[in-house]
């Protein structure tokens, strides 16, 4: 939802260290961003992206899962409070929890995730393990539309490649595609609020 004259309100959901959160608040804060993070919501109470997102000055909350009698229940307590304030977008930084289709209906073409793979190789957890174990020789971020499928599975918007070297680690290649994603997710936002992102099939146009 873009309020006449204003700039798109966006809700990011996190479980961690925040950093994909940090590139989107920077983004907010320059004037000519066409898009401001308003809410900040985390399932883990001590993540550091909660304190990032206060130090910015934006709300932060913590909903607890155990609140909740099941997964979806939870989920919709999050639509709740993304509906009450007026979210036009929901950006998945780092939330390590597996969205039910009751959410997923309520934020359809209006939800993203930022993943560390080119997908869809190698969805799921530890996508720079995978890759490392695999010998893929090409890594990368992708950001992507939330759909109903198992994971990481929605229509790619935004994909950044990155090369391995012989001698990666996991927290070398992470470290180098972390880069990647802190440039491709407030560009996939941008490009989102600025409505030249078109959805036909599986595939994203960028007008
Ligand atoms: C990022 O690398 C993000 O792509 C990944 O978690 C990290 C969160 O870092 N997400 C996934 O693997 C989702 N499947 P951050 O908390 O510093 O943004």
């Amino acid at each position: 939802m873009t309020p006449a004259g204003g700039r798109l309100r966006v809700g990011v959901l996190v479980s961690g260290r925040g950093s994909n959160l940090q590139a989107l608040l920077d983004a907010s804060s320059r004037r000519d961003y066409p898009a401001e993070v308003v809410v900040v919501i985390s399932d883990r109470e001590r993540a550091a992206a909660l304190d990032r997102a206060r130090a910015a000055g934006v709300e932060a909350l913590f909903i607890n899962p155990k609140d909740y009698a099941d997964r979806e229940a939870f989920d919709l307590a999050l639509v709740r409070e993304f509906t009450v304030r007026q979210v036009g977008l929901v950006c998945n930084a780092g939330f390590m929890r597996i969205l039910s289709p009751a959410y997923v209906r309520a934020f359809a073409g209006r939800a993203m995730n930022i993943h560390p793979s080119l997908l869809p190789a190698f969805p799921g957890l530890h996508a720079q393990r995978q890759a490392l174990e695999y010998g893929a020789k090409v890594a990368g971020a992708t950001v992507h539309f939330v759909d109903e499928g198992p994971v990481d599975t929605g229509p790619i918007i935004l994909q950044a490649s990155v090369p391995v070297h012989p001698d990666d680690t996991e927290d070398s290649l992470s470290a180098r595609i972390l880069v990647q994603e802190h440039r491709l997710y407030p560009e996939a936002v941008r490009l989102f609020a600025e409505g030249r992102l078109a959805v036909v099939g599986r595939r994203v146009i960028v007008r």
